[in-house]
């Protein structure tokens, strides 16, 4: 079986998400505009009558990375399995529409306006303003305050009442954080997976790591969580207002995993970029995370920061080995080929912050020793 090539993929893409524009604004001009790299979705901006929106579209309902590494057959057996996939109703982009609505709606949050769905394709109107990747770095000392404002944001919104219901039948468990590190580095194919990172020695033993510390049980899945809060998924459109979100993975989970993912993110960005303000980030970052366990009961403290510490390292690993894994025909964003780049750094990075894991069961410990070695990291 040969796996598809990026260009075949991207063209097939590419004619569904005109397609469906043209179903969805019936005899309307559309005009196809740049392609935003990712590794997950086919994401274009499109001008519908001289209107700008954003289609995104998923490709049988798997990263664009494992549709390039052969997981859904050679390019005829995709485009067989993509025709059915895109009207089905459980596709990823149905249950996103969902997901903004239920944002907009009973979770009272920013987010982008839904323009449409058809056909598999997503339509939103285009968001303006810095995204939070992009403040921190402009104003690296708001670090903290920053983070707290979107957390907090989005935990409240997501409390509200009528969320988990509207989400139930809609959630998007594909970008949990520990679901994929078990749906990715799991079994025989795992091991090889990892080899073909070129890092795959380090990256056992890190895999290895994480499922040990993990055995400490964790809290339930109690609450909504945004699922896939990464920096560059919160804008702050210049008026001053609150916060825009996109991109959401709303599932069941537990509320530690939407800070999680956005340290990880962060600190790989800081990794990625290696900028002179790293360290006041991390600063940021580091009172952040303390304020946040503070304000928990005392007998709770160790244990969330435990499960933040796993969470991040996994994401980590989860996103490094699909850069890696990524074939060189796919484009990257620059936060991607930046990681990729570094990849030795943000590999050392999870190899010395998962070694002293088993030696303690402090969760302070565990996030100091993690810090520490994102500063190295980020400095090297
Ligand atoms: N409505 C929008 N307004 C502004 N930018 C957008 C919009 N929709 C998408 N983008 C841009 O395109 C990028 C990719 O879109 P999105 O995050 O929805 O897709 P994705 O493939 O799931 O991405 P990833 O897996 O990389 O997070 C976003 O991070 C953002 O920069
Ligand atoms: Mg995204």
């Amino acid at each position: 079986m040969m796996p598809p090539v990026a260009a075949d993929v991207l063209a097939m893409a590419a004619e569904q998400v005109i397609a469906a524009a043209q179903t969805a604004w019936p005899g309307a001009e559309v005009v196809p505009g740049p392609v935003t790299p990712s590794v997950t979705s086919y994401v274009q901006r499109l001008s519908v009558d001289g209107r700008d929106v954003y289609a995104k579209t998923s490709v049988c309902g798997v990263s664009l990375v494992s549709v390039l590494r052969g997981a859904c057959g050679d390019l005829e057996t995709v485009r067989a399995r993509q025709a059915a996939y895109l009207v089905s109703p459980g596709s990823i982009t149905a249950r996103e529409a969902v997901q903004l609505r239920t944002l907009a709606g009973p979770a009272r949050l920013g987010t982008v306006t839904l323009a449409g769905h058809a056909r598999g394709v997503l339509f939103t109107e285009p968001v303006t303003g810095p995204t939070l990747t992009e403040l921190i770095e402009a104003e690296p000392g708001r670090t903290r305050e920053l983070l707290g404002l979107v957390v907090r944001d989005v935990a409240e919104g997501l409390a509200r009442r009528g969320v988990a219901e509207a989400v139930q039948g809609a959630s998007i468990r594909e970008r949990g954080i520990s679901g994929t590190f078990a749906r990715k580095f799991n079994g025989l194919s795992g091991g090889l997976y990892l080899r073909q990172t070129g890092q795959g020695e380090t990256l056992s033993t890190v895999v290895t790591r994480l499922r040990r510390a993990r055995r400490v049980p964790s809290a339930p899945a109690g609450t909504v969580v945004f699922g896939d809060l990464k920096p560059e998924h919160a804008a702050f459109p210049v008026d001053g207002g609150r916060p825009v979100y996109l991109d959401p993975g709303l599932m069941r989970g537990n509320e530690v995993a939407d800070t999680a993912k956005l340290v990880s993110r962060l600190v790989l960005g800081l990794v990625a970029r290696g900028p002179a303000a790293a360290g006041v980030v991390l600063c940021g970052v580091d009172s952040f995370v303390r304020a946040s366990a503070r304000r928990l009961p005392a007998e709770q403290r160790s244990g969330w920061l435990r499960e933040l510490v796993v969470l991040v390292l996994m994401d980590s690993l989860n996103i490094l080995s699909t850069y890696l894994t990524a074939p060189a025909d796919l484009p990257l964003s620059a936060h991607a080929a930046g990681v990729r780049d570094r990849a030795r750094h943000v590999a050392d990075l999870l190899d010395r912050a998962t070694a002293p894991l088993a030696g303690t069961e402090d969760g302070a410990t565990w996030w100091r020793l993690y810090l520490t070695r994102a500063r190295e990291a980020a400095a090297a």
